[in-house]
């Protein structure tokens, strides 16, 4: 709530390798866009509350096993059902920290082999973010930080093919933050970006779709 009610809200993505940091970095986001009076709200992909969102958790925690291409389908159709409510939501004035969309959606299966245009259809037509804030680090400083979780996806080896993946998505919209810095430091420069990127929507920015 608060004084921005006639101006849309900004959609904010974070990307990144796994244990790159944009968990904590969302959410010190989210508390100091808080206190600023902003209306924000912290979401994250994949939503595993949905129906589909238990299937790509199941999935991802070997319990069970599906076709490259259904998964690939699956963790798409997660972002679709919030389609409608991130515009809803957008247009209401509500600025959406988001943690993990499309570009993680390519970047993880193209790195399996898969077609990278063939995954970036499906993704085509949802809501293009007004910011993708790209958490940088390589691989195997990231496997360092506490270990992976045991995952399907949490293998350095796999993690080195997402990130050259990732780098073929950069485009305008991508500011890149050197994540080995420490997380007072990147918390430092995220919020001055975000907060410049906030502005220009409040402006009157329009929504556009990806990709584009
Ligand atoms: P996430 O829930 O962010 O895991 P964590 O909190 O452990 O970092 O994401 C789970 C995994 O799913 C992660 O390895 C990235 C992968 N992923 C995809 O393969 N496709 C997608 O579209 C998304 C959103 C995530």
């Amino acid at each position: 709530k608060g004084a921005n009610n006639e101006s849309r809200g900004a959609l904010v993505v974070f990307e990144g390798l796994d244990r790159s940091g944009k968990t904590s970095q969302c959410g010190r986001l989210l508390s100091y866009l808080e206190g600023l009076g902003h209306s924000v709200e912290l979401w994250r992909f994949p939503d595993r509350s949905t129906s589909v969102g238990q299937m790509i958790s199941a999935y991802l925690t070997n319990k069970s096993q599906l076709d490259d291409h259904t998964i690939h389908l699956l963790f798409s159709a997660n972002r679709w059902d919030k389609r409608s409510l991130m515009e809803t939501k957008l247009k209401a004035g509500t600025t959406l920290i988001v943690d993990r969309y499309s570009y993680s959606g390519v970047a993880f299966s193209s790195a399996k082999g898969l077609d990278f245009e063939w995954c970036k259809a499906p993704e085509i037509g949802l809501i293009a973010p007004d910011l993708v804030v790209y958490l940088d680090i390589p691989a195997e400083k990231a496997a360092e930080r506490g270990g992976y979780g045991g995952e399907r996806y949490e293998q350095l080896e796999f993690q080195r093919k997402v990130a050259q993946h990732y780098k073929l998505l950069e485009d305008s919209s991508w500011e890149i933050v050197d994540a080995c810095q420490t997380l007072e430091v990147v918390e430092k420069q995220v919020k001055e970006i975000v907060l410049e990127h906030v502005t220009t929507c409040q402006k009157g920015k329009a929504l556009s779709s990806l990709w584009s």
